[in-house]
Formats: C-alpha cells, structure tokens, sequence
C-alpha cells in the first residue's frame, strides 16, 4: 500500500476549474453552433462533471474510452478505441477533455482520429498537463495544472483503478 501526500486541494481544484472555464466559455461564446465535449473515459469523468456545469454556450456530451498496449515500453504504444463517440461530429466543433495529458500518445491519437470525421474544429482541455514527459507532440488549448513529476492519483485519476474516489489531487510516495 503506497502513501499519498495532498498536492492540490479541494479549493485549488475548484479554483482552478472556475478559471479554466471562463477561458474556455469566452472562446466559445461568439460561436453560433453547439460545442460537442468529450470526456476521455475513465480519468476525466469527475473533472468534465463539474467543469461542464461551468461552461455557459450550447454543449452536448459523448464520450470516449482508450485502451493503450505496451504501457512503459513506451515507443510502438499501440492506443484503440474500446468506446467511440455516439455523436457525429462532421462540421462541429468538438473539445476534448482529458484528466492528464502525459507522453502525449492518448491525445494525439484521439486528435487524429477525430480530424478524419472532419469537425470545424478540435480543441485540447486537460485538467493536468506533465510537458517534461512529452513523447509525441500535442496542442493543449487550455489547461489546468502543469506538473513536472511523480504520479498522482485522486479527482478521477487512479493507480490500478483505486483513489478514483479521492475528492483531491495527491502525489503517491513510497
Ligand atoms: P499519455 O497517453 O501518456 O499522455 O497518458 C495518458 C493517460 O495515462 C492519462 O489519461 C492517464 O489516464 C494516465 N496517466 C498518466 N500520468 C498519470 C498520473 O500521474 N496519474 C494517473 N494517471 C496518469
Ligand atoms: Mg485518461
């Protein structure tokens, strides 16, 4: 059982959360059609929870779920979908929300696949993003957290699927 050390709280999320969304609301509020959000299964779902509840255009929601192969051999990770999209997103604009964007290969991948159905626009929302971990080159538009190091669990995010369920965000230590 590993140790866990609190590297934002509660209040920082939600702070951070209100800021994040008066960014992305204001990119958005001159656009005349309904934004397609789509939140990256499992990771993001309690940070696309409360921030959607922020954002002030026309939304609609779907989700996605990726399976990655070769996990810590890093190079040839292999990403599938193991849930696509129910919305056709042909001419929308489409803005992805992810938990963590890390190697980048998630991201990237789902970007590319989603830009072959053609939408008017893809954007990048990822509560933490890790740049010194970067393998694969992504865009981020918005973001909440940079974190250089270590491996954080909590608000959604897990180690082998546990702390999902903590309300904040924590660092796990030996
Ligand atoms: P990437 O494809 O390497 O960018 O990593 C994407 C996925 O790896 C994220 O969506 C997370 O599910 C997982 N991940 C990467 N770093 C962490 C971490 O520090 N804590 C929990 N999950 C992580
Ligand atoms: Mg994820």
């Amino acid at each position: 059982m590993s140790h866990i050390r609190e590297v934002f709280s509660q209040e920082k999320i939600q702070s951070t959360i209100k800021q994040l969304a008066e960014k992305i609301n204001s990119h958005y509020q001159d656009s005349q059609d309904a934004v397609v959000a789509v939140c990256v299964l499992k990771g993001a779902f309690v940070f696309f929870a409360d921030l959607i509840r922020k954002l002030h255009f026309d939304l609609e929601i779907d989700f996605v779920r990726l399976a990655s192969y070769g996990k810590g051999t890093s190079r040839g990770e292999k990403v599938i979908f193991s849930k696509d999209m129910e919305i056709p997103i042909t001419d929308r604009h489409v803005l992805i929300i992810e938990d963590i964007v890390d190697t980048g290969t998630t991201v990237n991948y789902l970007s590319r696949v989603l830009a072959t159905r053609r939408p008017k626009s893809v954007k990048v929302c990822t509560l933490v993003h890790k740049p010194s971990r970067r393998e694969v080159q992504v865009d981020i538009d918005f973001y909440g957290f940079e974190v250089d190091q270590g491996f954080i669990v909590g608000y959604g995010l897990d180690f082998a699927e546990k702390y999902r369920n903590l309300p904040n965000i924590c660092e796990l230590v030996e």
